[in-house]
């Protein structure tokens, strides 16, 4: 049943922040048994972006956050909360959320991080709406940001071609009266069954960090690239669906859908079972690879600066990660 809420959750500014050094096929060519062609035909990725040595998520996410508070007119003080969603946390803990918090100066803000990997931002979304439409909280920051590059095995080329690093923010705010703008719903789903289908096996929790660990790749990502990639065109379809069902709506009426970016052959497969034209879906995997949580609010924010959404656009997000974690969101613009 739908609960119709007094109040709106709305995005109101959104930012980025991608580094610098730019590593493409070709320069993965030198280390690795691949091709720039076996890469671009078989992912749609033709580069990625790596941090530098002094920057890291928490560094990362300032920088994307400091353009959507801009383009909010927010200042560091309204906050009341910032959802960081991350699987390359700075440390284990603090959470990167306090960092964040620290960068920005947002003393008001209560700051945490999510795990829910390349559905973070799927995640905090649908934390954000709740807080919002409840109308306990006003103003709220959701983040992805991920230094990937940092937790690849760079020998194993079925891994290490896929991922990037980078940052994408946005501010949602809550309105006062019923709008017809701004999140219609968000739906979130995992299955803990599949956790060993995509995952960093060694961690602290588990058993001390040791170099032995360190020596068999503990610490790296391991992932089940073709389960994962059939897990990922399911869900993401069955999420999409989900959202236009609850909200009455079809296909007919999506403007854009905003995928998380993993692969272009799971994007152009999820667009194809929703039976939705390959020109209403955005892809920028191309040029940043897999960001993880960051991919979502990066294409978001990319989307908006192309002019591809629009005043009353419904934009539709969908997306899978690691747990499995899966879910989607309908936005009116
Ligand atoms: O963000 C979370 C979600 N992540 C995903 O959804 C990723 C999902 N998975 C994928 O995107 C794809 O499964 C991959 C891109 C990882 C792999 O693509 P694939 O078309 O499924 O290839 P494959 O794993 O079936 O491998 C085909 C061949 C293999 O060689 P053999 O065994 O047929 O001789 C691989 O060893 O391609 C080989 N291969 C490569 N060749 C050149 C794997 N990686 C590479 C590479 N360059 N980088």
């Amino acid at each position: 049943m739908t609960h119709r809420s007094p109040f709106s959750a709305q995005i109101v500014g959104t930012g980025t922040y991608l580094p610098e050094k730019i590593l493409t096929n070709k320069d993965l060519e030198k280390t690795l048994e691949t091709s720039d062609e076996w890469i671009r035909a078989r992912t749609g990725i033709e580069e990625r972006r790596i941090a530098a040595k002094d920057e890291s998520s928490s560094t990362m996410a300032v920088k994307a956050s400091l353009q959507a508070m801009k383009e909010a007119d927010v200042a560091a003080g309204q906050l009341d909360m910032i959802i960081v969603c991350t699987s390359t946390p700075d440390i284990l803990y603090p959470s990167t959320g306090c960092f964040v918090q620290k960068g920005l100066g947002a003393v008001n803000a209560a700051a945490y991080d999510i795990s829910a990997v390349c559905s973070g931002f799927i995640y905090g979304l649908s934390i954000a709406e709740q807080y919002l439409k409840s109308g306990r909280l006003e103003t709220i920051l959701v983040v992805g940001s991920e230094v990937n590059s940092r937790i690849m095995d760079w020998e194993d080329r079925s891994t290490c071609i896929l991922f990037g690093d980078g940052a994408g923010a946005a501010i949602l705010k809550r309105t006062e009266t019923q709008s017809p703008k701004g999140i219609l719903s968000t739906h979130i789903h995992s299955d803990g069954s599949k956790a060993e289908m995509l995952c960093v096996p060694g961690g602290i929790g588990r058993e001390r960090i040791s170099s032995l660990a360190a020596e068999q790749k503990q610490y790296t990502l391991k992932m089940a690239g073709g389960a994962t990639f059939k897990s990922a065109v399911k869900r993401m379809t069955e999420a999409a669906i989900e959202a236009l069902e609850f909200n009455g709506l079809v296909k007919e009426d999506v403007s854009l859908m905003v995928p998380h970016q993993a692969n272009k052959r799971i994007i152009d497969a999820v667009a194809k079972h929703l039976d939705l034209p390959l020109e209403k879906t955005f892809v920028n995997i191309n040029r940043y690879g897999n960001t993880a949580g960051a991919a979502i609010p990066i294409a978001l924010h990319e989307s908006r600066e192309e002019g591809r959404v629009k005043d009353g656009d419904l934009v539709l997000i969908t997306g899978l990660g690691a747990g499995l974690t899966w879910g989607s969101a309908l936005i009116r613009w």
